[in-house]
C-alpha cells in the first residue's frame, strides 16, 4: 500500500533514539522528510547522518524542549528549513519516577512540565502550518495512563493528560480536517526502557517476569511495530480515523494476562 507520504514533512520530537528513531526511520522508508527534534545526543546525529546517507532529506533540530520558547524556536526553525509541516509526532518523554513517596509537589510539577508541556506547545505553535496542510498529529502516550505503575505520579499524570488532549484536540481541530490520534505502547526495548530496568536489583529477572505477562507471543513490542502504527495514522490512508487511542502492546492492557 502506498501511504502517500512522499515528501511530507513529519516532525518527531525525541526522534533521536528509541521509538522516535524508529518512527523517523519508517518515515524515511516511505519517502517522507523526517524532522528529528531532540536534545543534543550523539545517537540523534548518527541517525540523521545515516538517513541522509541513504538518500533521505532528513533534518535534525538539536534543542531541549523544556520551555514554550524552545518549542516555538523549534517550530520556527522547521518552517525556515522545510517551509511546511504535514505531521507532528509528540513523542519525547521520560519515566522519571517522581512518586507520592519518592517525590514532592515541586518535583511532581517539574515532571508533568517535562513530559506534558511540550506536547501542548509543539502542537500550538505548529497549528498554523498544520492548518495549511490539513495535517495530522500523533501523541505517544503510555499504558501507565491506564494501568498505573506505582512510584511515577508525574509521568502517569502527563500520559493520562496526553490521552485526554488527543480527544480534546481531535474535536477542536475538526473544522480544519486535522486528525489527532494517540498510540499507546506498553513494553518496548529502548534506551529509556533499559535505564528503567537497570534500577531493579536483578534487571534480567525483572525483564523475564514482564515478558511472561505479555499476552501476544510473550515478547516485547519492537519499536518498528510502534512506528508502523504511527506512520499509518499519519497517512491519508487513515483519513477517517481521529480521536483514537491505539494500543500497540501485544494485548498487555486489555487481554487476560493469566494465560
Ligand atoms: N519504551 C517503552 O516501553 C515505552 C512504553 C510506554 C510509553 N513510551 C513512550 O514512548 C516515548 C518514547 O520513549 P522511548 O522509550 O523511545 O524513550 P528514549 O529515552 O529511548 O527516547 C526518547 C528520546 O527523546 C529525547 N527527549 C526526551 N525529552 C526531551 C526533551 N525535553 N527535549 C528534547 N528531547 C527529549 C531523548 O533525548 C531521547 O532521544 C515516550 O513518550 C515514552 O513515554 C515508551
Amino acid at each position: 500500500m502506498d501511504l502517500q507520504l512522499k515528501e511530507k514533512v513529519v516532525v518527531i520530537t525525541g526522534g533521536g533514539q528509541g521509538i522516535g528513531a524508529a518512527i523517523a526511520e519508517t518515515c524515511a522508508q516511505e519517502g517522507a522528510v523526517p524532522v528529528i527534534v531532540n536534545r543534543d545526543l550523539a545517537e540523534a546525529h548518527h541517525l540523521a547522518q545515516r538517513l541522509r546517507g541513504e538518500g533521505s532529506a532528513c533534518e535534525l533540530i538539536t534543542i531541549e524542549l523544556r520551555t514554550p520558547e524552545s518549542c516555538r524556536a523549534a517550530v520556527d526553525e522547521i518552517l525556515r528549513r522545510c517551509g511546511r509541516i504535514d505531521a507532528l509526532v509528540n513523542n519525547a518523554g521520560e519515566n522519571d519516577k517522581v512518586g507520592l513517596e519518592a517525590g514532592n509537589p515541586e518535583e511532581f510539577r517539574q515532571s508533568v512540565e517535562r513530559n506534558l508541556w511540550h506536547y501542548y506547545s509543539m502542537t500550538h505553535y505548529s497549528l498554523p502550518a498544520l492548518k495549511a496542510t490539513r495535517g495530522a498529529v500523533v501523541n505517544i502516550a503510555s499504558k501507565t495512563a491506564m494501568t498505573g505503575q506505582g512510584g511515577t505520579s508525574g509521568y502517569a499524570a502527563a500520559k493520562g493528560a496526553q490521552l485526554a488532549l488527543t480527544r480534546e484536540w481531535a474535536v477542536e481541530l475538526l473544522p480544519y480536517a486535522i486528525r489527532v490520534n494517540a498510540v499507546v505502547p506498553a513494553e518496548v526495548m529502548t534506551p529509556l526502557y533499559r535505564s528503567w530496568l537497570a534500577r531493579f536489583p536483578n534487571p534480567d529477572e525483572k525483564l523475564q517476569s514482564i515478558i511472561q505477562r505479555i499476552p501476544l507471543g510473550k515478547r516485547m513490542t519492537a519499536p518498528e511495530e510502534i512506528a508502523a502504527a504511527v506512520v499509518f495514522l499519519l497517512s491519508p490512508r487513515s483519513g477517517h480515523t481521529t480521536g483514537q487511542h491505539v494500543f500497540v502492546d501485544g494485548g498487555y492492557v486489555h487481554l487476560d494476562r493469566t494465560l
